[in-house]
């Protein structure tokens, strides 16, 4: 049998992209197969018994310390609860370092739109369009967005559009539930400071997330949630995220509806 000729770097890349690997996420390969073949370490010798001394607490339930998600988490709310402005939030979240997906992403994907609309809309975390651009759907996604809003008479001058998530993260995959928790705080303050009349849930993970619920989107979509700022209640309504739109066509007749009933609430 001839031997394949071994790919080139240019055709090894094309097949990394195809595959959803999109970035690099430190600067020198790490050989996993080394890894694997790498014999465990010899079983140790047991220590010598001694007399048994007193255990101290772990050094988190003594309050010395708490694990680094708890503290960033801690630490985003300080920050967001302080932000006077979405400027002073968009500075703040630049630089927060609290979670690591700022250190993968290419930069900070804010909010697009108007921050006087009067209807703001979430979905869950940028992709690599707008990891590329900085703004939140600008993909496929986004298009589809755009004529959803623009079937309801609306368009970016006229509505505001944000994450719960602001970093891409790496090959698109779920964010983390800590991830989420982190930046949670930043998405609540946005909506607070822009202080819609309606906000919109775009899919599963953000409605779950602003509005404190387990039911699938199959359930929730269509519904009016109330979502409390702590000064004001704001109508909610969750619907289909574009990219589910996109892959499922079929459910857009019940978009459509959401769209509808949006529009029937800014009218009255
Ligand atoms: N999907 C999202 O949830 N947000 C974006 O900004 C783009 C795609």
């Amino acid at each position: 049998m001839i031997p394949e000729p071994a790919p080139t770097v240019r055709e090894l890349l094309a097949f990394y992209l195809e595959a959803g690997v999109d970035c690099a996420l430190a600067e020198e390969p790490t050989d996993r197969l080394a890894e694997l073949d790498t014999p465990p370490p010899a079983p140790r010798a047991p220590p010598p018994v001694e007399a048994p001394r007193p255990v101290a607490a772990p050094a988190v339930i003594r309050g010395e310390t708490a694990p680094a998600p708890d503290i960033a988490i801690a630490s985003a709310r300080e920050a967001a609860r302080t932000a006077p402005t979405l400027e002073a939030l968009r500075e703040l979240m630049q630089s927060f370092d609290g979670c690591a997906l700022k250190h993968t992403a290419t930069r900070l994907v804010f909010a697009d739109g108007n921050p006087q609309a009067r209807i703001m809309f979430v979905g869950e975390a940028p992709g690599r369009d707008e990891d590329i651009e900085g703004l939140p759907f600008v993909g496929r996604s986004g298009k589809l967005l755009d004529l959803m809003i623009g079937a309801i008479g609306l368009n970016r001058t006229t509505v505001y559009i944000a994450n719960v998530i602001p970093w891409r993260p790496p090959g698109n995959r779920t964010p983390t539930p800590q991830e989420t928790q982190i930046c949670l705080p930043f998405i609540q303050r946005q909506i607070e400071l822009v202080n819609p009349d309606v906000l919109v849930t775009l899919g599963n993970p953000a409605t779950q997330t602003l509005l404190s619920t387990r039911e699938g989107i199959m359930r929730t979509r269509g519904r009016w949630f109330d979502y409390e700022t702590g000064g004001r209640t704001i109508r909610a309504l969750p619907t289909f995220h574009p990219a589910y739109l996109l892959r499922s066509p079929s459910y857009k007749r019940l978009a459509w509806q959401d769209l509808r009933a949006i529009a029937k609430i800014l009218a009255g």
